[in-house]
């Protein structure tokens, strides 16, 4: 079971309604004893509607359920699988000099990233149920495999910014035109570079690969951060800017709930007052949290009905 928390509860939450936010003494950082979360009180600040506006910051940890490797798990990690394709070091493949130098290892790897057969596990579940009620403002996803767009998951694109891009549309490194992701796909599956029947140049996906400029859509941060009243950090080990740097976006008055394997970011070196870190397996501490909401059987049964509907 995921070691939940590193703040001792000194506030009892139950029955009372808890104020927006925390007094300001608490709200003020510094480490007073005053104010410190559990997982519980942010079930709590869910369930009586205290937060009603919640944003999500996904990483590559919550589709590692679902079968896809994560980018940096020592052993595990996309990372440190790269060796086949004798890369100067590894995040070269998400680099543009070295794709238009060699295109190859990234579509040999993209195959492995762009799961046809992937499904959406209980973390986009729980999202989706955070959507459903109305609570979901925006979920800000690293991940590029898709889940969070599949039909099954039913998070609808209003609500997501996939910061890193996604396989979905694609565009010529030669002329800029765009094409729809599956256009390329079936080359990709071959093994083969895609080339744009316009001009011949090489096909990119819509990754956002490092140096270039984030999606638009990124910039929604802009308005959704400020406006949060509980951010959620799941899955991710918050190492690549500018996403990484989102956490802090949040008023200091504003809870941070972060469940991964590791303490990261600014919740080692400079966590805030209202953080709550779960530190441990992520299904398991998702499933946690469900359980203190009471979700757990609306849970059930939205995989059921959803699990078959798994599409790209
Ligand atoms: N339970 C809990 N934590 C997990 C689990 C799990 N089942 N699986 C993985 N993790 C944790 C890892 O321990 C790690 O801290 O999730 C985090 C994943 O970190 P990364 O592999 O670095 O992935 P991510 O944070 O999404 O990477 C960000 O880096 O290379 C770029 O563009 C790429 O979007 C990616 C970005
Ligand atoms: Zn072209």
């Amino acid at each position: 079971m995921a070691h939940v928390c590193r703040f001792p509860v000194p506030l009892s939450v139950a029955g009372r309604r808890w104020p927006m936010f925390l007094p300001a003494a608490a709200g003020s950082g510094g480490g007073s004893e005053k104010g410190k979360l559990l997982l519980q009180d942010v079930a709590e600040l869910i369930g009586t509607g205290a937060c009603r506006r919640v944003v999500v910051m996904a990483g590559a940890g919550i589709s590692t359920p679902s079968g896809i490797p994560d980018f940096r798990s020592p052993g595990s990690g996309l990372y440190s699988n790269l060796q086949q394709y004798s890369l100067p070091y590894p995040e070269a493949i998400f680099e543009l000099t070295f794709f238009c130098h060699n295109p190859k290892p990234f579509f040999a790897l993209a195959k492995e990233l762009r799961p046809g057969n992937c499904r959406p596990n209980v973390i986009h579940y729980f999202i989706r149920l955070l959507h459903d009620k109305g609570l979901l403002l925006r979920l800000y996803t690293q991940n590029i495999d898709g889940l969070e767009r599949v039909s099954a998951a039913g998070i609808p694109a209003s609500k997501l910014v996939e910061a890193h891009g996604s396989f979905a549309s694609a565009t010529c490194t030669v002329c800029q035109r765009s094409w729809p992701g599956e256009d390329i796909w079936a080359e990709v599956k071959e093994g083969r570079v895609p080339l744009c029947p316009v001009c011949t140049g090489v096909v990119k996906p819509d990754i956002v690969f490092f140096g270039e400029p984030m999606p638009q859509r990124f910039f929604l941060h802009v308005v959704d951060f400020p406006m949060a009243d509980l951010l959620l950090i799941l899955g991710t080990s918050l190492e690549v800017e500018p996403f990484a740097s989102l956490c802090e976006a949040v008023r200091h008055s504003v809870p941070r709930l972060l469940i991964n394997r590791e303490v990261v970011g600014p919740f080692a070196w400079r966590p805030r007052v209202q953080d709550v870190v779960v530190q441990g397996d992520v299904v398991e501490g998702v499933q946690r949290l469900v359980e203190l909401l009471g979700w757990t059987e609306e849970m059930q049964d939205l995989i059921q009905r959803e699990a078959g509907k798994a599409s790209f």
